[in-house]
């Protein structure tokens, strides 16, 4: 859940994604078209997710991740052709399972309604149902739908727009001024001994590529604001997190995530904007009838 905890802070400090193209996105849009569409992918992703606890972070960082490159348009779900090396293909794509389980949530939507629901909506939707599974009765933010699909995916975008933890940092600043973001005055990270300590003790070498660490040590795979608790704490893993607290506004609005409630309001609000972001609505794109191929 770390990278979207980050991701709050930057939209809330500096507005990130103020301007929404998502005007035409509507409240129910299949109402008439595919009227259960909502109700089927609600419960393919919940059965899902009882069997693989790692899935709600999975989609929210791939909705995230389609969001951020061309707007949210299920660019990401699209495969490599031989004359084209897709997003998916981009190295933060190394963490960004569960592709296969959108593709197969599309398809229970494409037995009831073929050629209606796009894959972006369902990408949108998974990574709601998914998050709001076992944390609430209700869902934690409003999805609007109408969303169309793209017939692009360039690997070179992805490289090019993703805030990747694995960037140093002045490809950061640069990632976030890309999307109108002016990141100033952020200074090198102080990482907490004692958890410095502990992660040398995880790597085997210093060329060791594979080993897993928890980002947001005790609450991993728990949708919750401990990640900055952790935070506070001198704990953040990437100098993109230690950044958040050497700017007065980032630590203001750390310091107001803290409170449980503040952060799930604050959480809704930002994953509605970034639901919106460079939408296809109307006529553009197309509905793909599978998410991994342009029709
Ligand atoms: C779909 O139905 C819901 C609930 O009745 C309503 O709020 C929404 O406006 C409807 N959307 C459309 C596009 O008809
Ligand atoms: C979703 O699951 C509920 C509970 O199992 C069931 O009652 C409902 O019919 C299902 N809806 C769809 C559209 O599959
Ligand atoms: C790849 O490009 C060739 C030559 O332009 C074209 O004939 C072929 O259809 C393309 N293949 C795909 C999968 O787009
Ligand atoms: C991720 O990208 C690598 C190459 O960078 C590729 O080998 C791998 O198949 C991709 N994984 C997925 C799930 O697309
Ligand atoms: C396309 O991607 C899916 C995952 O979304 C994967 O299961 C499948 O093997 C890929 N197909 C091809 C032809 O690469
Ligand atoms: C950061 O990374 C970019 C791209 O890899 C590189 O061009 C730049 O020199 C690096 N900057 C620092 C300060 O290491
Ligand atoms: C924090 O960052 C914002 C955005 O770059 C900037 O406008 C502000 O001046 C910074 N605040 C301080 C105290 O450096
Ligand atoms: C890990 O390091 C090896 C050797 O340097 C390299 O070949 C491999 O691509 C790296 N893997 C990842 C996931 O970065
Ligand atoms: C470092 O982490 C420990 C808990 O593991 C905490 O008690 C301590 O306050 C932290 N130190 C700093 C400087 O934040």
């Amino acid at each position: 859940m770390r990278s979207l905890a980050l991701i709050l802070v930057w939209m809330v400090v500096f507005g990130v994604v103020g301007t929404c193209h998502g005007g035409s996105l509507k409240k129910g849009f299949y109402n008439n078209t595919c009227p259960n569409a909502e109700a089927i992918i609600k419960n393919a992703t919940e059965k899902r997710v009882a069997s693989d606890p790692t899935l709600p972070a999975r989609f929210l960082r791939m909705h995230f991740h389609d969001c951020f490159v061309r707007g949210c348009d299920a660019s990401v779900l699209l495969n490599s052709t031989t004359n084209n090396t897709a997003e998916k293909d981009a190295i933060p794509n190394l963490t960004l399972a569960g592709f296969d389980v959108i593709d197969d949530i599309k398809a229970e939507v494409e037995k009831k309604c073929p050629n209606v629901v796009s894959c972006a909506d369902v990408l949108a939707l998974a990574a709601r149902d998914a998050v709001s599974f076992k944390v609430s009765q209700t869902p934690l933010w409003e999805v609007l739908t109408g969303r169309r699909d793209s017939r692009v995916s360039r690997i070179s975008e992805a490289l090019a727009n993703l805030p990747s933890p694995f960037s140093n940092f002045t490809t950061l600043v640069q990632n976030f001024a890309n999307k109108g973001l002016n990141v100033q005055d952020l200074v090198d990270p102080s990482l907490n001994a004692t958890y410095a300590t502990f992660l040398k003790t995880q790597c085997q070498s210093l060329s060791d590529n594979t080993t897993f660490v928890v980002m947001d040590p005790g609450s991993g795979l728990t949708f919750d604001n401990n990640y900055y608790v952790t935070l506070k704490q001198n704990k953040g893993l990437f100098q993109s997190d230690a950044a958040l607290l050497t700017n007065k506004s980032s630590r203001d609005v750390v310091d107001k995530l803290l409170g449980s409630k503040e952060f799930f309001k604050e959480f809704a609000k930002s994953m509605e904007k970034m639901g919106a972001i460079g939408v296809l609505t109307g006529n553009a794109g197309e509905i793909r009838k599978k998410c991994y191929v342009v029709n």
